[in-house]
């Protein structure tokens, strides 16, 4: 059984509860739910990898309640600092290396010698962060390879009966999971684009965020295949084709009507509605279905939103 609990104080201080005795509690951030569980304990964190069937080289992102808990943890190169100050709390992992001595379980960094830390909005998140008061280990709330959950129905569709509980806050906000930056010789990376975007983090701080260069897999999250819908998709099409479903961007063409992930065309609609549009799609077209998808604007998060699209695209890998 897997318990739905109500976002109240009651609720979060007995989901925290359940967290420090090890067990995994799914919660709501503003990207996406995760899958949470105490990350300075070994088994706990075991746990998270054979509830989702995750392959074990795969890292985890802890989740602390702000900077300063996120610097017990890391060291923070000077700009690693100005981007945690200026978005922390928001839609931004930082990926550095681990300090000595952290308590933080082996099995989260998955033997890398960098950690991911992120420092959610979400009040819920918040609340929860700060009576846990350790770090909490969180990948999405999805089994391995599956899209992200944006609502604790999509996590108990997934993981229900596996997970002791989750915490329903109600739909994320952004849709999309974090922006990840690393670095290189100082220089932030755009690991992952994510519901933070490149422009803003220009715009406000003056630093450019680098696109990772080659394909090296820091991070199998980074494979091809991921976000796997059970159906094909076909982007950048201008229409449905015969027997296809639409997935659109601004106004709807002709006969599709009432698909579009924003007919405004507003980027940050489409980013918040774009996971659970393809669950509903993919149930709706069933094992042998096809959606064609609308071109989306390659700025903004529409560079996520694409990401996610052509990861839902490619061919399966596992
Ligand atoms: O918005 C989010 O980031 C959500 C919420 C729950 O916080 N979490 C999330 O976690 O998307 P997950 O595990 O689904 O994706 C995290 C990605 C994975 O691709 C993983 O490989 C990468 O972060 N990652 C984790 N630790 C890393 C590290 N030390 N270096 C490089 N990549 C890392
Ligand atoms: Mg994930």
């Amino acid at each position: 059984m897997t318990d739905r609990i109500a976002p109240d104080d009651a609720g979060i201080a007995r989901a925290a509860g359940m967290l420090l005795a090890g067990e995994l509690v799914a919660f709501p951030t503003e990207t996406v739910y995760g899958l949470g569980a105490d990350a300075t304990n070994p088994n706990a964190v075991a746990a998270i990898y054979a509830a989702k069937e995750r392959p074990d080289f795969n890292p985890l992102i802890v989740h602390v309640s702000d900077q300063w808990a996120a610097e017990a943890l890391i060291d923070l190169p000077p700009n690693g600092r100005a981007l945690a100050a200026a978005f922390w709390p928001g839609p931004l992992t930082i990926v550095a290396p681990i300090k000595q001595g952290t308590g933080v379980a082996d099995g989260v960094t998955a033997g890398l010698l960098t950690l991911a830390v992120r420092v959610p909005a979400n009040r819920v998140a918040k609340e929860l962060l700060h009576l846990v008061g350790r770090p909490v280990a969180a990948p999405s709330a999805n089994p391995s390879g599956g899209v992200s959950p944006t609502t604790a129905a999509h996590v108990r569709d997934g993981l229900g009966g596996r997970i002791a509980a989750v915490l329903d806050g109600g739909p994320c906000t952004v849709g999309l999971e974090s922006t990840i930056i690393g670095f290189g010789d100082g220089q932030p990376i755009l690991l992952r684009p994510g519901g933070l975007e490149v422009e803003e983090i220009r715009a406000r701080t003056g630093i450019t965020v680098l696109p990772r260069l080659g394909d090296d897999i820091t991070a199998p999250g980074q494979m091809a295949s991921h976000y796997a819908p059970n159906v094909s998709l076909r982007l950048d099409a201008e229409a449905p084709g015969e027997g296809e479903l639409w997935l659109g961007f601004g106004p709807d063409p002709e006969g599709a009507e009432g698909h579009s992930l924003s007919p405004s065309g507003d980027l940050k609609e489409a980013a918040a509605r774009l996971f659970a549009s393809l669950r509903r799609l993919d149930a709706e077209a069933g094992p042998e279905g096809r959606i064609a998808v609308a071109p989306i604007p390659e700025f903004g998060l529409g560079r996520a939103i694409n990401d996610r699209l052509r990861r839902a695209a490619a061919p399966r890998e596992l």
